[in-house]
């Protein structure tokens, strides 16, 4: 397997993905249109890496697998690479866009991914030129702790960009599982409704959201509360997500987001990455990735 990466969208999931492959000793460009996500894309990768050697769970230093990472902020630096992943914002109008732009640096042996959390894979194709080398490889937040990676179809993929993304996903120590192509893939079916029925809860005052949360974690053995899972994930993401399924499924009622976590995303409440969401954070030390740690406060209003 080639050894050039690019990584599109350098937002949460793109660095952590970027991470994942940089660890398994890939060299990864990232790319973002703007440069202040990129240097915030740095600072959260060096905190990550820091955070593992801490806990002896690098085999290399970080510094190593640090230096296999680039960021650039054009797409035509991307143009060596021979696996593209865009992990743009979930949007379907953004991601077709720039897999159209894509288009213009692939060569016969490029195969192309999209992290997207919901959308179809065989629409997205449509802006490619090679379907067939076009699948979903859908990593989980945070991806460098999470096991899971999501393998689909579109219509045309083959089944050798099939089969070549399964065991790509094995070689970077993930546990890869085939899902359809259907709104939502497997995981996002089941989650999300769940995140949001636990938004419906405390919109309904039934309890807070810290003793919501403690509820699915102490109650069903959950690592962390679904609204505390919804500040991680981004609150605007988990809307986009339901908003698709609820289109796509044609289940009107049953995908219905919560007035509450509409209005949270239209006063631009997205959780963690603007340090608002259900709960408060507060973010310190930026610029020392040892010391840069999420202090989450519970949320007074509600
Ligand atoms: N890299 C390295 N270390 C990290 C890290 C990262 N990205 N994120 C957290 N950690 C470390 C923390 O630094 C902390 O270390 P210490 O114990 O040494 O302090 C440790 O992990 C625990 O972290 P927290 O104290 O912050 O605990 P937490 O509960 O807030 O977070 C967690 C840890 C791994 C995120 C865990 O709670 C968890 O597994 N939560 C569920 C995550 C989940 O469900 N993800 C899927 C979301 S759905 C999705 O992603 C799909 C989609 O399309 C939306």
């Amino acid at each position: 397997m080639s050894n050039m990466i690019a990584l599109i969208g350098a937002g949460q999931m793109g660095s952590g993905i970027a991470q994942v492959f940089a660890t398994a000793g890939f060299r990864v460009s990232v790319y973002d249109i703007s440069q202040k996500i990129l240097d915030k894309s740095k600072i959260r990768i060096a905190h990550s890496l820091a955070k593992l050697a801490e806990k002896n769970q690098l085999e290399e230093s970080p510094e190593v697998i640090a230096n296999r990472i680039s960021y650039v902020g054009r797409m035509s630096d991307l143009s060596e690479s021979q696996i593209f992943i865009e992990s743009a914002f979930e949007n379907f109008d953004i991601k077709s866009n720039i897999l159209y732009e894509v288009a213009n640096y692939l060569s016969e042996d490029s195969y192309i991914a999209s992290n997207t959390s919901s959308f179809s894979i065989t629409s997205l194709a449509q802006m490619l030129p090679c379907p067939d080398r076009f699948i979903g490889f859908h990593f989980m937040n945070p991806p460098p702790l999470m096991q899971l990676v999501e393998v689909i179809r579109g219509y045309h993929t083959s089944d050798e960009t099939f089969q070549y993304f399964w065991d790509l996903a094995k070689q970077l120590g993930k546990y890869p599982i085939a899902s359809k192509n259907t709104p939502g893939f497997v995981l996002n079916r089941v989650l999300i409704p769940m995140i949001n029925e636990a938004i419906y809860v405390l919109s309904e005052n039934i309890s807070s959201a810290e003793e919501i949360d403690e509820a699915l974690k102490l109650g069903a053995h959950h690592p962390m509360g679904p609204l505390a899972l919804a500040d991680l994930i981004g609150l605007d993401t988990v809307l986009a997500i339901l908003k698709t399924m609820q289109k796509e499924l044609g289940e009107r009622h049953k995908y219905k987001p919560c007035p509450l976590l509409e209005e949270y995303v239209e006063k631009g409440l997205l959780g963690r990455k603007t340090k608002r969401g259900f709960y408060e954070y507060e973010e310190t030390l930026q610029n020392n990735p040892k010391e840069m740690r999420y202090q989450r406060r519970f949320h007074s209003k509600n």
